[in-house]
């Protein structure tokens, strides 16, 4: 299964879910789980564990001149702490980009999604900020499904409301993931026309422990908080069968401590289908909400903004 995680503006926290996903993933333990730094923009991920820069990303572009085996993206993976493997890309958007293109454009088509088309493997493409022209589209394009991450501030509204009917329209599956503090997650819904399948808190603790910031999540007492249980939670909606009637899971948590119940929507069944999807009217936003600030700052070291 290949799975896209991308946004449209900021930072919304698409790489941290991406490892988040990884390690909740129902039956990880018999399924090989790869987070592929496919953002043009660069990675974070080598930075963030202290892996080596290669083999990675730029790496397999390379090997893939020479050959078309999908196998042969294992050999440019690296061992994550939970025991997933990741395909860090380089930070900076120089060398990711080019790399990228090499791959995306390969005449058979990217390595990634055959690789994903075993059944014991599910690979999450963290494709960064998806700009038009982005050539991590070629790559989203074939996956099973995207989750687009989007903040719930006006201007994150406004950008994902612009892009929104396309990109539910590159796969068969679709879902709109919410993150931070903004405008409650009912007005999103009412204002974009779509549900979301999700709510992910503002959880910097556990953010920075996904991130390898501090020490394991199991080492941590207390730190078992929203992000992960709706990482999990999304998880398992991910690996149902496509469905767009599934219902939530009868284990979803029924709400978030400390979070207001209009702000937290369950990961729940719902990957949105392509009809229906409408363009968000920026001229009159709901009510505002406090704190005004994006629920987490944007990571930047090491990037290169797009062109
Ligand atoms: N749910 C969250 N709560 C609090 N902080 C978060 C959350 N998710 C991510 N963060 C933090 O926000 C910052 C950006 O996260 P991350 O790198 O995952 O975003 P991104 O969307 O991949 O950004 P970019 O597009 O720059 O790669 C990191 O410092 C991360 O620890
Ligand atoms: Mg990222």
């Amino acid at each position: 299964m290949l799975i896209a995680l991308c946004s449209v503006k900021g930072s919304p926290g698409v790489t941290t879910l991406a490892v988040a996903l990884t390690m909740t993933w129902p039956h990880a333990e018999s399924t090989r789980r790869l987070v592929a730094e496919v953002d043009p923009s660069g990675g974070d991920l080598a930075m963030r564990f202290g892996l080596p820069a290669t083999p990675g990303l730029v790496s397999l572009a390379a090997a893939a001149r020479r050959t078309r085996d999908p196998a042969v993206v294992w050999d440019h993976t690296q061992a994550l702490p939970s025991g997933a493997r990741v395909l860090v890309a380089p930070p900076g958007g120089t060398h990711a980009r080019a790399a990228l293109s090499t791959l995306a454009t390969a005449p058979d088509g990217p390595l990634l999604p055959a690789v994903a088309s075993d059944g014991d493997v599910v690979v999450f493409a963290d494709c960064g900020r998806v700009d038009p022209g982005s050539p991590a589209e070629a790559i989203a394009r074939r996956a099973d499904a995207l989750v687009l991450v989007t903040g719930t501030q006006g201007a994150d509204l406004a950008h994902t409301a612009a892009r929104l009917g396309e990109l539910a329209r590159w796969t068969p599956r679709s879902g709109l993931l919410l993150t931070g503090d903004g405008y409650p997650t009912v007005d999103v819904e009412r204002e974009l026309g779509v549900p979301a399948i999700g709510r992910l808190p503002h959880d910097p603790v556990t953010a920075a422990t996904l991130t390898g910031h501090r020490q394991p999540l199991a080492r941590r007492r207390g730190t078992n908080g929203g992000l992960a249980r709706h990482a999990a939670a999304l998880a398992r909606t991910l690996a149902e069968p496509a469905s767009p009637t599934a219902s939530p899971p009868a284990t979803m948590p029924a709400g978030v401590p400390g979070v207001p119940a209009q702000q937290v929507r369950r990961p729940g069944g719902v990957l949105i289908s392509p009809p229906g999807l409408g363009p968000y009217p920026v001229s009159a936003p709901p009510h505002e909400i406090g704190p005004r600030h994006n629920g987490h700052q944007p990571s930047i070291a090491g990037k290169e903004p797009l062109a």
